[in-house]
């Protein structure tokens, strides 16, 4: 993403996401491309870094992580595609290309996020490196549970309620935590737990996730404002269109920026414990705020 030493990591989950998803070649290869073209070529990989980081963070050899990584990526983009579609942002462009419904038509988009969601489990519980299913074991709970009604789901359904209304800041914070917060948080229990990080060492990846995932989100409403669609690969206005419940909506765009800093101070607060172990999550973290893509 955005720092020159986390290529390495994206480039690995690049690979193995081409890996663990079934070829373009295989029936029904209309869905297959459909899957491949909104996973592959495209995206920041930030969950998928994250779940390598923190296994490496936690001790662990951050390799053991990649499936995981790649279990969340490919969820990530089912949450993509369907947060696309016409029923419910109805947004035209997504990493730079026609969103997947556009392309493949609505249908297709559909089942092609449906088949994501269960390729994601699938390679969370059919590619365990050796010796680590219970680890696995626990790192699918968390991910399933970050992916459910109560989690990534049930915020995507308080962020459809909201539109046009006027929220306060606790019920604004609720949606964000859920339908952002919910993935980046278990992005990085997933990876503490495959690295086998002690009891302190989650708490401070857990922290570090909530904080990170709030701030994410609240950067993710200024670029829908500020950014260059050229560069963000998304139409920017989307929220305005549709009046969703955003922080600079409910807070202006100068004190969004700030609260965006201080969850950004807090997450990196939180990872004090791990010293040295923590220094690229903390420079990934700072790079968030100043992210224009
Ligand atoms: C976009 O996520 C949707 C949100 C949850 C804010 P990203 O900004 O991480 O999207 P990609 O994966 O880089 O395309
Ligand atoms: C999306 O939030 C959250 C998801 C679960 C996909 P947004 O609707 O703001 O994401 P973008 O701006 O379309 O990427
Ligand atoms: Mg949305
Ligand atoms: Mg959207
Ligand atoms: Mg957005």
């Amino acid at each position: 993403m955005f720092l020159p030493e986390l290529q390495l990591y994206k480039e690995r989950i690049e690979e193995g996401l081409d890996s663990y998803l079934p070829g373009s070649s295989c029936v029904p290869q209309k869905l297959h491309e459909a899957m491949r073209y909104s996973v592959c070529g495209g995206g920041k990989r930030l969950r998928g870094i994250l779940t390598l980081l923190a296994c490496e963070a936690a001790g662990g050899w951050w390799p053991n992580a990649l499936p995981a990584a790649c279990a969340i990526e490919m969820i990530h983009a089912y949450s993509l595609i369907h947060d696309d579609l016409p029923c419910m942002d109805d947004d035209d462009l997504r990493r730079g290309k026609p969103t997947n419904h556009r392309v493949y038509g609505e249908a297709i988009a559909l089942l092609a996020g449906d088949a994501l969601f269960t390729q994601g489990i699938k390679t969370m519980v059919s590619c365990i490196p050796l010796g680590l299913e219970r680890e696995y074991h626990q790192a699918l709970a968390e991910l399933v549970a970050a992916s459910s009604s109560q989690g990534m789901i049930g915020g995507q359904v308080l962020d459809l309620a909201a539109e046009g209304k006027s929220l306060d800041l606790k019920e604004l914070m609720e949606i964000h935590r859920r339908k952002t917060g919910a993935l980046i948080r278990a992005a990085l229990r997933m990876g503490g737990l495959i690295g086998r990080g002690d009891p302190e060492v989650m708490e401070a990846l857990t922290t570090f996730g909530e904080a990170l995932g709030l701030a994410f989100q609240i950067t993710d409403d200024l670029l829908d404002l500020e950014a260059d669609p050229e560069v963000l690969g998304k139409n920017t206005g989307s929220d305005l269109k549709k009046q969703k419940a955003t922080y600079p909506r409910l807070v202006g765009v100068g004190e969004a920026h700030r609260l965006a800093e201080e969850e950004i101070n807090r997450a990196c607060r939180a990872l004090a414990p791990l010293a040295e172990k923590g220094k690229l999550l903390v420079a990934l973290a700072e790079a968030v705020l100043t992210r224009n893509h």
